[in-house]
């Protein structure tokens, strides 16, 4: 049986282990112990796993800034995909952004993720050729 519920931070070495493990899906210094304890914290209860077996199989993290919201870090093991997992973890985090009144959230994708890609226009998402996105980073954060 599949049961989705809350990450917590004691899901972290978890969640980095099913990073890690998934290609194109990449780790920076913003994935720390620290700094997703931060980020659980300000916006509490909206990141999920997915578990079955006894372990951990899948997850998302979701955020906002008032406004929009965000999401990050959609993965699920190979042996569990198309099963609707996937579905499931984005639909909760949808849900409790609009329960906010948040109806619009963003995603990043890397350029060379083209399955991805493909996923995300599958479920109706919209990819944005009307904007580029800017990022500054702070001298010595390059792995932020
Ligand atoms: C993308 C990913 C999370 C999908 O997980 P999943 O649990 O297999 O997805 P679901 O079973 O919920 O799929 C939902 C729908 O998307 C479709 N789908 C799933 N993977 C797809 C893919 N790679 N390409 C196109 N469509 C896909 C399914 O067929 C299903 O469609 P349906 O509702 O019409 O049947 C999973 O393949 C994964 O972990 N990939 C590697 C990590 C990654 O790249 N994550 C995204 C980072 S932005």
């Amino acid at each position: 049986m599949i049961t989705i519920r809350v990450m917590t931070m004691d899901d972290y070495d978890a969640v980095l282990a099913l990073m890690n493990a998934t290609p194109g899906i990449s780790i920076r210094d913003a994935d720390s112990r620290e700094a997703t304890a931060r980020y659980l914290q300000r916006n509490s209860g909206m990141s999920f796993v997915a578990q079955a077996d006894g372990k951990l199989i899948g997850c998302v993290m979701c955020g906002h800034d008032g406004r929009r919201g965000y999401l990050q870090h959609l993965l699920v093991l190979p042996e569990y995909r198309r099963q609707g997992i996937a579905q499931s973890l984005v639909q909760r985090c949808l849900s409790c952004l609009e329960a906010l009144g948040i109806g619009k959230c963003h995603l990043d994708v890397l350029k060379t993720n083209d399955a991805a890609a493909r996923y995300w226009h599958g479920q109706g998402w919209q990819r944005r050729e009307d904007i580029d996105r800017f990022s500054f980073t702070r001298p010595g954060n390059e792995n932020a």
